[in-house]
């Protein structure tokens, strides 16, 4: 076992300098002073500001949807989709036991039961023939919707996920979701930059988010967007995000309970100023899986993560895939050590204590591959040692 960790970490040094500060440091090249001085001089600080809704425009021109709702984060995002269609108690909601705690957290915000499903081997992804199979096992119909046979709660929506920028198979998902009258919904937070078939990821669904955490591709400091061709979801969601106030210079009217998930105009600054830099990030970013992958490509012990066929990803994080399982918790420690940030990829949602309750399909894939992988040092400003 020693011998292998140590193997690896020489590969790792053999390649990288120790300089990088986390597992996905922020790149900051830009306008992003030049555009929070100005928000400080005109005092456009909060929710209302040029900023926020600039980057709405940039955004859905950039990934092409109809319309973007700015947020201030990816979770509240996704929350708020999910009260546009009115998910409650008498909701399932489908998701992939592989993901960030957010997307399940989502499901529980709006009192819904989160019913977890497994992902495909080579996109990380919900995998659309093992859903088929298990929504074939669990579902009965009435009057076209789909209900679960033994909880007797409708099916109403499935979030499929973008795992670590990697396309799933989204068309096929789709198929799925039509056929069993399921709304679709793509948490594309990890996926900024990410394309499948030409398209952005997030834009399949009826909705999509984005998240600009400070550890994503481009970062809003905190920050999220729903994208949509959907123009009644992108007016609503967006009034819900603002505590559903009503327009008025003199009066304060609210006409329904809303949330505060507004961006703010200093996080949409440093959005906008982000976003002119976004080839340059993706273009360091495919270059660090470049690297890594010539670097392992003969190694014994481990292997790169490549993207799916027919797609195109921002590696946001760059998995290594282990051959032998049983040393990854060592080898995490031992690299940390050395001051190389690695670290395990999300534990799957339904060995968590909190989720253990909820329906779930079988979770081979995911746990198989929660158990031999690792996510690698992946900052767009990765030194490498030539
Ligand atoms: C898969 C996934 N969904 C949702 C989120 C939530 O985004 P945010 O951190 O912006 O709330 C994240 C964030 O890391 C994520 O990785």
């Amino acid at each position: 076992m020693e011998k292998i960790i140590d193997q690896i970490y020489k590969s790792l040094s053999k390649l990288l300098k120790k300089k990088s500060k986390g597992l996905h440091d922020p790149l900051f090249k830009g306008n992003e002073k030049k555009y929070l001085n100005q928000c400080i001089n005109t005092g456009f600080v909060s929710s209302v500001g040029n900023f926020v809704t600039k980057f709405e425009k940039l955004i859905s021109k950039y990934v092409k949807s109809k319309y973007a709702v700015a947020t201030n984060s990816g979770t509240s995002a996704l929350h708020l989709i999910l009260k546009y269609y009115k998910i409650s108690n008498k909701d399932e909601v489908l998701l992939p036991s592989l993901t960030y705690v957010a997307t399940a957290n989502a499901v529980i915000y709006c009192g819904a039961v989160p019913n977890f499903v497994d992902i495909d081997d080579d996109t990380l992804g919900v995998s659309p023939k093992k859903l088929e199979k298990y929504l074939k096992k669990i579902t009965k119909k009435k009057n076209n919707f789909s209900y679960n046979k033994k909880t007797g709660k409708k099916i109403t929506a499935l979030i499929a996920v973008h795992l670590y920028g990697l396309p799933c198979r989204i068309d096929e998902v789709k198929k799925v979701c039509k056929k069993f009258n399921i709304i679709l919904i793509e948490d594309a937070a990890e996926a900024m930059g990410s394309f499948f078939k030409g398209k952005h990821l997030g834009t399949f669904g009826q909705a999509g988010i984005l998240s600009f955490n400070g550890n994503k591709p481009i970062t809003c400091g905190s920050g999220g967007m729903i994208i949509t061709d959907n123009k009644d979801l992108a007016k609503k969601t967006l009034h819900l995000s603002t505590h559903a106030k009503i327009a008025n210079k003199l009066d304060h009217y609210h006409d329904a309970i809303g949330f505060n998930y507004r961006m703010n105009n200093l996080s949409a600054a440093v959005g906008c100023a982000q976003l002119e830099k976004i080839d340059e990030i993706l273009n360091a970013k495919r270059k660090n899986y470049i690297m890594y992958f010539k670097y392992f490509r003969k190694n014994k012990f481990l292997s790169i993560f490549k993207e799916p066929l027919k797609s195109k990803s921002n590696y946001w994080l760059v998995i290594g895939i282990l051959y032998n399982e049983k040393i990854k918790n060592e080898l995490l420690k031992f690299l940390r050590k050395k001051g190389y940030i690695c670290r395990a990829i999300w534990r799957p949602l339904h060995t968590l204590q909190i989720f253990k309750k909820f329906p779930r399909d079988e979770l081979h894939s995911s746990q198989k591959i929660f158990n031999k992988t690792l996510s690698l040092p992946s900052s767009p400003s990765l030194n490498y040692k030539n």
